[in-house]
């Protein structure tokens, strides 16, 4: 089976290339390249397609990649709103997923940016490398005893609630599924119930046609003023222009956010020297109480493993016709 995998990093190498000797019969070539419609012909020759969450899986990429005889798309990630998963069913293309490789490493990056956006540490860490070790701009609340609300109860906000529990929290969540798991200590509520009562909103459902913006001024001003909220799962869940006037009307005590509406073409990319003209981003990380971090939710060793084995698992079920709980298309 050859495998065309594309935008590979180092990182990505290291945690596929061991795995060639369990899974014997695939061939990897890595490229550097995006998955997208101009670069879709390249996997001429190929059995199958491996890309990732900035990758173009739209209509004309799917297209050029059945008209060079490639059936078998694999994200090596989670999310899949950068499928046209309609169009794949229509040309007969598998699409499989990774649904769930270590949910802790995404929950524990929320966690982690909750915690300093919470106590400034980004401020902290900078102030005492110019010997500034005066406490101004760095005053933050408790955990303990607050109300964590976490948005999506699946893998990674059961991780979340979790944590939050760990922190002493009060656990509510609003998910359109229960999740049996965390009966005994999370209480489910309405959305407006949750934005009105919890000091720290975590968000981990998928970003679809109904979650699109499901943050924007009007749920904003639902939120208790020194709110703090943290988007690990899909940037447009977040209505980014609203959430700066969010932030204008002072509602946030922190925002941490690993995913942002303007991340394609940013992710993974060193674009330190380019001029951004019209960055939406730019704005946001002019305010204090703003920390991004580039979509490193997944990027630990066991969670890279995990996807590694799950990937290449998926290209040997998809080589057989085999549909599991992988499947998008
Ligand atoms: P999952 O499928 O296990 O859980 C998603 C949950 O969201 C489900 O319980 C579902 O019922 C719920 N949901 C669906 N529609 C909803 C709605 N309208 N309102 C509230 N909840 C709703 O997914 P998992 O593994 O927990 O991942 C969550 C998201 O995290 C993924 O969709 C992906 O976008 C993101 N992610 C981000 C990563 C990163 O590196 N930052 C890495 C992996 C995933």
């Amino acid at each position: 089976m050859k495998l065309l995998f594309y935008a590979a990093k180092i990182y990505d190498k290291k945690s596929f290339n061991p795995l060639l000797e369990k899974y014997n019969e695939v061939e990897i070539d890595y490229i550097d390249h995006e998955l997208e419609p101009i670069t879709a012909a390249l996997a001429k020759g190929y059995d199958a397609v491996c890309a990732f969450v900035s990758a173009d899986v739209g209509a004309r990429t799917l297209e050029i990649l059945k008209e060079n005889g490639v059936g078998i798309v694999l994200m090596r990630c989670a999310g899949f709103n950068n499928v046209d998963v309609e169009k794949a069913k229509e040309l007969g293309i598998i699409v499989k997923r990774v649904p769930g490789y270590s949910p802790e490493s995404v929950a524990e990056l929320a966690m982690a940016l909750a915690l300093a956006v919470n106590r400034r540490l980004y401020k902290a860490y900078n102030k005492v490398r110019e010997n500034d070790y005066t406490l101004k701009g760095l005053r933050g609340v408790n955990f303990y005893q607050k109300t964590a609300g976490i948005v999506g109860t699946g893998k990674i906000g059961a991780a979340m609630c979790r944590i939050c529990r760990g922190f002493g929290m009060r656990v509510i969540a609003y998910d359109v599924y229960e999740n049996p798991d965390l009966k005994d200590f999370v209480e489910y509520v309405s959305l407006d119930e949750l934005l009105s009562q919890s000091d720290l909103i975590s968000l981990h459902c998928p970003l679809m046609d109904f979650t699109y913006h499901m943050i924007n001024i009007e749920s904003i001003k639902k939120m208790k003023d020194g709110v703090i909220l943290v988007n690990t799962s899909r940037g447009a869940l977040v209505d980014t222009n609203e959430l700066i006037e969010g932030i204008r009307l002072n509602k946030f005590l922190g925002i941490g956010l690993d995913v942002y509406e303007e991340e394609t073409g940013n992710v993974y990319e060193d674009r330190s020297d380019d001029i951004m003209e019209h960055s939406v981003t730019a704005r946001l990380l002019a305010f204090p109480n703003v920390m991004i971090t580039s979509h490193q939710g997944f990027y630990t060793l066991e969670a890279l493993a995990s996807i590694a084995d799950t990937t290449l698992f998926n290209l040997m079920e998809a080589k057989e016709g085999r549909k599991d709980g992988n499947d998008v298309a």
